[in-house]
């Protein structure tokens, strides 16, 4: 973000990030960091374990607090526009032994419609029915949560973000633990919520993929590395500044994908 915005420009970004700094016990884990987000794209966040990435989410949904920065949602504060945005939490980090079914799941994407304790009208059921549909899982709408594999559970964490209908999701992490199949069903929705203009934010790890799947990129290592198009920041050079403590990985990754010419001298 270079500061030069007026106020109707920042009304259609869909994220912004302006010098965010987030510490945990006083030791900073996201220093400084700067970017947005343009509308309709799918965007990567990349980086290694421990890099900042879910806390970057989690410090624009205001799930943890910031030292310093702002963050707008078109504009605004995330807490006036929650109702557009969906969230697809990283797996390990949700407690499975709350005694609910999957459709409770999904229905809980509904709730800032339906209110919370009011009755769900077969209206919802019907929607959430639909997007459990759409992640083939409509089969396992009675099954209690903590009984579905990991990859199933994962599924129906998209369909509670999908029937939020929101126009900006973040995913942290949705195709760690998912077989091909699933992967696929995954990438069919996002291409299908990009061509309606949503904007979504993926939180991945596999490096293979990153072209193939990411219109543009956050590169992360606690500060911002690079950010933009994917073809022209998913460099070599990028990716040692990225990932430079962790060279073993790296140099397999970019051997890999230099073999197959897939990253830019
Ligand atoms: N609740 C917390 N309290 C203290 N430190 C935390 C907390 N959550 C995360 N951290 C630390 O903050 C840093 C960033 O963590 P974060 O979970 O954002 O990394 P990440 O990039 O998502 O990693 P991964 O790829 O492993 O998911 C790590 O060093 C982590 O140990
Ligand atoms: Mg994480």
């Amino acid at each position: 973000m270079n500061g030069i915005h007026n106020v109707e420009d920042v009304n259609k970004i869909p994220v912004l990030v302006h010098d965010l700094t987030v510490a945990y016990h006083h030791k900073p884990v996201l220093w400084d960091v700067d970017f947005e987000v343009e509308e309709g794209q799918i965007v990567g966040i990349i980086g290694p374990n421990g890099a900042g990435k879910s806390t970057l989410i989690k410090a624009i949904l205001e799930l943890v607090s910031k030292t310093s920065g702002r963050v707008l949602i078109y504009g605004e504060p995330y807490r006036k526009q929650r109702s557009l945005v969906g969230y697809v939490p990283q797996r390990e980090s949700v407690d499975w032994d709350f005694p609910v079914n999957a459709l409770d799941v999904v229905l809980m994407g509904l709730y800032g419609k339906i209110g919370w304790c009011r009755p769900v009208t077969k209206n919802y059921k019907d929607l959430a029915m639909v997007a459990m549909e759409r992640v083939g899982m409509a089969d396992y709408a009675k099954r209690q949560i903590s009984q579905l594999s990991g990859g199933q559970q994962q599924r129906i964490f998209l369909a509670r973000a999908l029937v939020q209908d929101a126009k900006i999701y973040f995913m942290d992490e949705p195709f760690v633990g998912v077989d091909a199949a699933t992967e696929k069903a995954i990438v069919t929705i996002l291409h299908d919520l990009k061509s309606k203009g949503k904007t979504v934010l993926i939180v991945h790890h596999t490096l293979q993929t990153v072209k193939q799947y990411f219109d543009s990129l956050i590169m992360l290592n606690m500060r911002i590395v690079a950010t933009g198009l994917t073809s022209e920041v998913f460099t070599q050079k990028n990716l040692h500044k990225t990932y430079g403590g962790r060279l073993t990985l790296l140099e397999e990754a970019v051997q890999a994908y230099t073999r197959e010419g897939r990253i830019d001298e």
